[in-house]
């Protein structure tokens, strides 16, 4: 599984990442940051999905991240694109099989939790991935992972810890949360966030979840951080937008990028 890909990838860099990172809609900058040895496009790797969404500009960054050898995916691939749950999680899987232990996703997200304001960062605790299919259906690969894997930690409170105490330190006030995925592509209406909320989400949005769970699934520790957008549907007074999502990103882009960098100059210590 996954041969011609990780045979690809190899041919163009011997480049081992210890922590691989995803970044989200609008939150692909933090890439500028990284001491680059090797940039490989998606379009380049055989039998590899493409990244379509906006702002995704569907790339592996390979290098230097405050000492640590990173892999950033600059752009991630969705459901609502059209590719089946287990394509969505392919460029995860590779970079587990490229070396990569630790996974750091991140998402914009619209708020559900009323405590929450717009441009707020949220550490995911946990996730709610029962409204899309699971990456994990089909025959199992055994040598990714069990069957019938646990899914009680999914998000490492290790790392959330070292998430939470970097956020102290800096002086960033940090939310902590359920994150929930739909599918997509269209936002929700009101009716599906008040069932979100009764049922315990905290943010929802269009990704992440299936990414956790295969990450989880073939032995990777695991957090995540979403970026609060915008209010949900319903709980927001006016219409959604991908403008108004992409707008808080980038304002949001400074703080994010620096409670990112430090925290994984402190994780594997
Ligand atoms: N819903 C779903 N996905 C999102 C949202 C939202 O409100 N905001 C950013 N991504």
């Amino acid at each position: 599984m996954l041969e011609k890909q990780l045979e690809y990838i190899k041919s163009r860099t011997d480049f081992v990442p210890d922590i691989a990172l995803v970044l989200g809609s609008g939150l692909g900058e933090l890439a500028d940051e990284i001491d680059i040895k090797e940039i490989i496009h998606y379009n380049d790797i055989p039998d590899f999905p493409k990244s379509t969404a906006p702002t995704h500009k569907g790339c592996y960054v390979f290098g230097y991240l405050e000492g640590k050898k990173v892999a950033v995916m600059q752009g991630r691939i969705h459901l609502y694109e059209g590719y089946s749950p287990a394509e969505v999680v392919k460029p995860i899987r590779l970079l587990r099989l490229l070396g990569a232990k630790t996974l750091f996703l991140t998402n914009a997200a619209g708020g559900i939790n009323r405590g929450f304001r717009i441009g707020d960062l949220m550490i995911i605790n946990d996730h709610i991935s029962s409204f899309v299919p699971s990456p994990l259906v089909g025959k199992n690969d055994d040598s990714l992972g069990l069957r019938f894997p646990d899914m009680s930690e999914v998000y490492s409170k290790k790392l959330n810890n070292i998430i939470k105490q970097t956020a102290d330190e800096e002086n960033i006030n940090i939310k902590n949360g359920v994150y929930l995925q739909f599918r997509g592509p269209n936002f929700e209406t009101p009716a599906e966030i008040k069932m979100a909320e009764i049922i315990g989400a905290d943010a929802v949005g269009m990704s992440t979840a299936i990414e956790a769970q295969a990450a989880k699934h073939c032995g990777m520790e695991v957090c995540g951080i979403s970026v609060i957008t915008n209010l949900a549907c319903g709980i927001s007074e006016t219409p959604i937008t991908s403008e108004e999502v992409s707008e808080t990103a980038d304002r949001v882009a400074p703080i994010f990028k620096n409670i990112i960098k430090k925290s994984i100059g402190k994780f594997n210590e």
